[in-house]
């Protein structure tokens, strides 16, 4: 994120990515492994998303998803990153009620997992819980456009931000910069828009389906790798097809198991 190596990526490198033209990457991570791996590839953040409602617990939406469920994922992704920033996303219910809630949730995350940051959802409306954990000195990275906790408010999952409604999102944007956020997820917003938002904002914008105007990119990983069952959203690209990897290979051994082919003699041990 700078010209020399980073040890440890922290929110000044954000900073510093965002006046180099540097292009961010994150992926969400929910364990120790693939933290490892996404880590040793120089991935700069990785995101504990409430995702892991549908990736981990197999949730149809983030909303059930608990802090209780997330801080243990959160812990093995943070050991798995030496370098990447690790952020962790407050779910649903766990900082809306007001600041305190927020800052107390925030705290849990910091104490009991070891991340470096949060996220939570929300421009305008949470603008005050972004100022209170910020000035308790925990970073936070907040997510507007859609925001897959208010789903069902929002009507599905539906591009924000198109036609007249653009303007209420630069302003989300704008309201989360002033507040304290040190970047800004930017979900299923129209390019033109969230390029808008790019260039007004001193923060750096991540993109998840907001095109290619932005200071960085985010994906669920299990969607890039193709790990993920059933429909993905329009704006994944998959990478690998990880799904039929692993199925091949348990197919294979399973086969092999079942004519006592597995195991020979050399994974087996003399007497
Ligand atoms: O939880 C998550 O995976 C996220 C991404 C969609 C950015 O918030």
């Amino acid at each position: 994120m700078t010209d020399s190596p980073v040890k440890r990526v922290r929110t000044r490198h954000f900073d510093s990515a965002k006046k180099s033209g540097h292009v961010i990457t994150g992926l969400t991570s929910y364990d120790f492994l693939t933290a490892t791996i996404f880590d040793n590839a120089g991935v700069d953040f990785l995101l504990v998303g409430d995702s892991a409602a549908n990736t981990v617990f197999g949730y149809d939406s983030t909303v059930p998803v608990t802090v209780d469920e997330l801080i243990p994922l959160a812990r093995g992704v943070v050991a798995g990153a030496t370098r990447a920033l690790v952020v962790a996303d407050l779910p649903f219910g766990s900082y809306e009620s007001n600041a305190d809630q927020a800052l107390s949730t925030a705290t849990r995350f910091m104490k009991e997992s070891g991340v470096h940051a949060v996220k939570l959802e929300g421009g305008q409306r949470v603008a005050a819980q972004i100022s209170r954990i910020t000035g308790a000195g925990i970073p936070v990275m907040a997510h507007i456009g859609f925001t897959p906790q208010s789903e069902h408010g929002l009507g599905g999952h539906v591009v924000q931000g198109r036609g007249d409604s653009g303007k209420a999102l630069i302003a989300d944007g704008v309201a989360v910069q002033e507040a304290g956020a040190f970047a800004v997820v930017v979900e299923m917003v129209p390019t033109d828009v969230a390029t808008e938002l790019a260039s007004l904002l001193t923060i750096p914008v991540i993109g998840i389906g907001a095109g290619n105007g932005v200071d960085g990119q985010v994906l669920v990983w299990t969607d890039l790798a193709g790990l993920s069952d059933g429909r993905v959203p329009t704006f994944v690209k998959q990478y690998a097809n990880l799904r039929a990897v692993l199925g091949d290979a348990v197919e294979k051994w399973q086969s092999e198991v079942r004519r006592r082919e597995f195991p020979d003699a050399s994974h087996s041990f003399d007497g």
